[in-house]
């Protein structure tokens, strides 16, 4: 998978890339690419936001800087680029991100993320470019980068590589293995500490019953709503 992240802050990145999953990725060809919009500003002195129409609090990111940007990337015009390639805008109000939202992104070749700042885009990014718009929760962040690896993180553990074992990703919360529900809950050595238990099935070797424990553990998850 080909990424690109479209930021002011491509620095913020590094660490991401650290992360086992992804330099897993990256070592098997997968590639992550960063465009500043402040490199492609065609204003002077690097301007990249203005104050917002019809005044209040903030900067909004406008929308000829990020059209230079996306021009520069892939030299067309960023309208048309919609069709080619899964254009996705990071934005609070946006659909939120979810496990089905997450197989969907993972099964495309290529993916180009806009991330804003201050107050957000120019509305006519939202409209003309981007083709989707995408949320990670219904609570506004200072930016989109956060967002960025938030997303990034989601899918790129999907993709073959990524995990040391390839199950991880097979039965976990909200996958289609658990119909969408909650994973069920796992334990690992001492098998008591403190007086606390781990539930014998899980001792006992008997695969048939650990399966059916963990899917009856996994309903009565879903049933009682999220963890406390
Ligand atoms: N930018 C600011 N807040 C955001 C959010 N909740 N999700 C995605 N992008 C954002």
């Amino acid at each position: 998978m080909e990424i690109d992240i479209f930021t002011l802050f491509p620095q913020a990145f590094a660490w991401f890339e650290t992360q086992r999953h992804v330099a897993n990725l990256i070592a098997r060809g997968h590639r992550l690419g960063y465009v500043n919009y402040r490199d492609h500003t065609p204003l002077t002195a690097g301007q990249v936001d203005d104050t917002p129409f019809g005044g209040g609090a903030g900067m909004v990111l406008r929308v000829d800087v990020v059209e230079s940007s996306l021009r520069a990337r892939y030299g067309v015009d960023p309208v048309d680029l919609r069709s080619e390639r899964r254009v996705l805008a990071l934005t609070a109000g946006g659909r939120l991100l979810d496990d089905e939202l997450v197989d969907e992104l993972a099964g495309e070749p290529a993916l180009t993320i806009l991330s804003g700042r201050y107050e957000g885009f120019d509305e006519r990014v939202l409209e003309h470019f981007a083709g989707d718009r995408v949320s990670i929760g219904r609570y506004v962040l200072a930016g989109g980068e956060l967002a960025a690896m938030v997303l990034c993180d989601a899918v790129l553990r999907k993709l073959p590589g990524a995990l040391g074992d390839e199950r991880s990703v097979v039965e976990e919360s909200f996958s289609k293995a658990l119909r969408g529900a909650p994973e069920y809950p796992h334990y690992t050595r001492p098998a008591e500490y403190r007086g606390w238990r781990v539930p014998d099935v899980l001792l006992s070797g008997h695969h048939e019953r650990v399966a059916q424990w963990r899917q009856a553990q996994s309903r009565s998850r879903e049933r009682a709503g999220p963890l406390p």
